[in-house]
């Protein structure tokens, strides 16, 4: 075990961990961050985003010494029930969940892509969730959503 010590939705963070223990495990079981879900665990589903150093990042394959030092955050950085991120308002208005088991993790690499790209087109959101799987099939309409908060996030 070791003291791994981070960033976590902006404020510090120290857990005892072994550092070959993924940070999917950590975050739900020791820091009761439950947004990021267990889908594959391989690395291929994108249930577990989260945003490393402002990156959508699989949490399931990623061992603790690798987040030492990092900024990660979770969708629990992004908003909140009273103060929303557009992002969240963009996808109920476009009623774009449906199971909502994977959205924690498309709202990450949405999140991530609206901060290096914040004017994306249609065809670079789509890009953007290549590692996103949705087995509803709501992928047009996150994809709607997206453009409608990037609309909204540039809005004087
Ligand atoms: Fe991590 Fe699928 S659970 S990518």
């Amino acid at each position: 075990m070791s003291t791994i010590q981070f960033q976590l939705n902006g404020a510090a963070a120290a857990v005892e961990a072994d550092p070959d223990q993924v940070l999917l495990d950590v975050l739900r079981s020791q820091l009761g961050v439950t947004s990021p879900h267990f889908g594959c665990g391989d690395g291929e589903c994108g249930a577990c985003h989260v945003m490393v150093d402002g990156r959508a990042m699989s949490s399931c394959d990623m061992p603790m010494w690798s987040v030492a030092g990092k900024d990660v955050v979770t969708v629990e950085g992004l908003g909140t029930a009273e103060r929303p991120h557009p992002l969240q308002r963009a996808l109920i208005s476009e009623q774009a969940m449906q199971c909502g088991y994977c959205i924690s993790g498309i709202l990450i690499s949405a999140s991530a892509l609206l901060q290096r790209n914040p004017s994306p087109t249609e065809a670079e959101v789509r890009t953007a969730f290549d590692r996103n799987l949705c087995r509803c099939g709501s992928h047009n309409r996150v994809v709607r959503a997206v453009l409608r908060a990037a609309t909204e996030m540039a809005a004087p």
